[in-house]
């Protein structure tokens, strides 16, 4: 399998990084995930701005330009046969030699950055019965918009849900929700549809983006207004939206049904406006 290490694509076992790298040391760095189907990309220049604009906010520069970025990617895509799956992308503030918490001129420490891709198909059948979720108090740091590669506070709580036989963590701050473990978070009461507003308290999700987009086209009633876990657990659908995930229902909250304890119309309607979103980006995929 080739990753790309840098500005070149290379066998996995080429890669050689430094174990002083501030990634590795302190989680000095940025990622984000972009989806391909039928071996096309579904909205990667969303995903590109967000990683340039996650390097900007940590003030790191960025090794090449979204152009170069963009056909690397494609290309590395081509070179592994991807048709539908993930490439990760990540940097790092690079090597930090004495370590020091502060860091030097970015201009004189290059970023290190690493692309990989992982064949993932679409789960159909769990979009269909959805999945169950815990609440776990958010105890992550004050700038969720960055997507950073310090995930302590996400791995923590995904890990508590888990234990108790969830599949993500629905997150909360004084009984604010915010957003799950690796996705966003929306409900639906008497047919508004409703997800934390953008901010410092939430990752600023591409998913989301669309998701929001397709649902005003369609006339759906969309607020991006926060909402408590009262009104989460008196909601009559609720759903989480990842890249990876897409909209996926909520059956489950606490181990307490969520409406009927099945996938909800309104969900539904929206898994289907997105999926049309992505077979006009990359072909039939249902
Ligand atoms: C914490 C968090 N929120 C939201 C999302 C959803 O973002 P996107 O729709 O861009 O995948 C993710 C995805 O990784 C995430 O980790």
């Amino acid at each position: 399998m080739k990753v790309i290490w840098n500005d070149k694509i290379v066998e996995r076992s080429e890669v050689k990084i430094d174990m002083e790298d501030r990634g590795y040391q302190f989680a000095d760095g940025i990622y984000d995930v972009v989806r391909a189907y039928n071996g096309k990309f579904f909205t990667l220049n969303e995903h590109v701005d967000r990683l340039f604009s996650s390097a900007e906010k940590i003030e790191l520069v960025m090794p090449f330009t979204k152009d170069e970025l963009k056909q690397l990617l494609s290309t590395l895509m081509k070179e592994n046969g991807i048709s539908t799956g993930n490439i990760y992308m990540q940097v790092t503030r690079g090597i930090g030699i004495p370590r020091n918490h502060t860091y030097t001129d970015p201009e004189l420490v290059p970023p290190v950055f690493t692309a990989t891709t992982t064949i993932v198909p679409r789960d159909q059948e769990k979009m269909d019965q959805g999945m169950s979720a815990f609440i776990v108090p958010d105890m992550r740091w004050l700038r969720c918009d960055i997507k950073s590669i310090s995930l302590l506070g996400n791995i923590m709580a995904k890990h508590e849900a888990h234990k108790k036989g969830g599949d993500e963590a629905i997150l909360h701050r004084d009984g604010i929700v915010t957003e799950c473990s690796s996705s966003n978070v929306w409900m639906i009461k008497d047919d508004t549809i409703y997800t934390h507003p953008d901010g410092n308290l939430v990752l600023p999700g591409i998913t989301k983006i669309m998701l929001l987009k397709v649902a005003r086209e369609a006339g759906m009633l969309v607020k991006e207004e926060a909402f408590t876990i009262e009104d989460l657990k008196k909601a009559d659908e609720v759903f989480a939206s990842s890249t990876t995930m897409e909209a996926m229902p909520i059956v489950s909250i606490d181990g307490n049904p969520v409406g009927h304890g099945q996938r909800g119309a309104v969900v539904e309607k929206l898994q289907q406006l997105y999926v049309d979103a992505v077979e006009k980006e990359c072909g039939q995929i249902r």
